[in-house]
């Protein structure tokens, strides 16, 4: 069932991603954002993530793309304001924060960057044989659950509130303004993750996390109940499309030459066990959320974001996958498309 559902997916994908030769030359910005929006804003497939209860709730009509431009122009249709939980898209930004902080090595080292083809929540790594080579860590990946945890884990602090801090301000620089966490979600996820707390056990006992996994997993928790809209998460991608640093308010957020690592892992892994169909039909570093959301980046392009909650079998939006391979193909997205000569 899985399969044939998955099978129609890279088949709707790939048929959207047949423009010709994936560069439509001089397609302008706003008439793509607004033909993508009009065409997908009454697909109604998928649903609302309900394994934490708050999710279950938000709209699932609600749909907005923002795309954001080298010159921090951002473009949009549809609903951009209303915010929804960041979910799995946090995972990008503290990893790139724990990378910014202390080099690419140590987030290679001490999680690993080996796609793992495993769903979002998967043990598969803790109990795993695989290690990474030379250090004797497992291989875990930072945007798969034990991976991200530990990243959270690695981020420096004497306190739990000194390392949120240091989390909360990462996503504030990207996104270009002040964040705050969705208290509701916050709650309804901490009531309900059980698995992630055992995950956060389990890396204990194996030593892999050093010590208070508890802090660990409550500000994984919280990272992930950040409230973000699509203008948000747009600026957020074009961050990490122009260098590391924001178009809109001009700050460096993080150092250029350690974004493409950052966007290496999200290529193989942003979509999870979907990643490799993703790839295969918009050739972009993206990162989905159970929230809805999904940030996609064209380096050097551009950086775009939709908002959509109903999720595939996957669970990433079905909306956003859909508009996001049809604006970024129509504007020449695709980082591995041989550009015509004299564009
Ligand atoms: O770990 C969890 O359960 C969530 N807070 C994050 C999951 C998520 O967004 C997975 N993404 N597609």
């Amino acid at each position: 069932m899985k399969r044939t559902i998955a099978l129609a997916a890279v088949a709707a994908l790939a048929a959207t991603a047949a423009i010709p030769a994936l560069r439509a030359q001089g397609a302008d910005p706003q008439k793509t954002v607004d033909a993508a929006y009009a065409k997908f804003r009454t697909l109604k497939e998928g649903k609302n993530a309900d394994y934490i209860p708050a999710l279950a709730k938000v709209d699932p009509n609600l749909f907005g793309i923002a795309l954001v431009t080298a010159d921090g122009k951002v473009i949009t249709a549809g609903d951009v304001k209303t915010e929804v939980s960041i979910q799995s898209i946090s995972k990008v930004f503290t990893m790139a924060q724990v990378i910014e902080e202390q080099g690419l090595d140590s987030v290679a080292k001490r999680i690993g960057v080996d796609a793992t083809g495993a769903r979002f929540n998967s043990i598969i790594a803790v109990e795993g044989v695989r290690t990474v080579v030379g250090t004797g860590a497992p291989e875990m990946n930072p945007l798969v659950n034990p991976g991200a945890i530990s990243a959270t884990s690695m981020v420096r602090g004497a306190s739990a509130d000194e390392v949120w801090k240091k989390i909360i301000g990462f996503h504030n620089d990207s996104a270009g303004r002040q964040l705050s966490v969705l208290q509701d979600v916050y709650k309804s996820e901490s009531d309900t993750n059980q698995r992630n707390q055992a995950i956060g056990a389990l890396m204990l006992a194996y030593g892999y996390i050093k010590d208070n996994w508890q802090q660990a997993v409550d500000l994984y928790t919280r990272q992930c109940s950040i409230g973000v809209n699509a203008k948000d998460l747009g600026v957020m991608a074009a961050t990490l499309a122009f260098g590391g640093k924001n178009p809109v308010t001009g700050k460096q957020v993080m150092d250029a030459s350690k974004v493409p690592g950052v966007l290496a892992v999200m290529a193989t892994a942003g979509l999870y066990d979907d990643s490799g169909k993703w790839l295969y039909a918009t050739g972009l570093p993206a990162k989905s959320g159970v929230g809805g959301g999904i940030i996609a980046v064209s380096p050097g392009k551009f950086g775009i974001a939709v908002v959509s909650p109903p999720l595939d079998d996957a669970g990433n939006s079905v909306r956003a996958q859909r508009a996001i391979t049809e604006i970024s193909n129509a504007l020449g997205g695709n980082p591995y498309a041989r550009a015509k000569a004299g564009s």
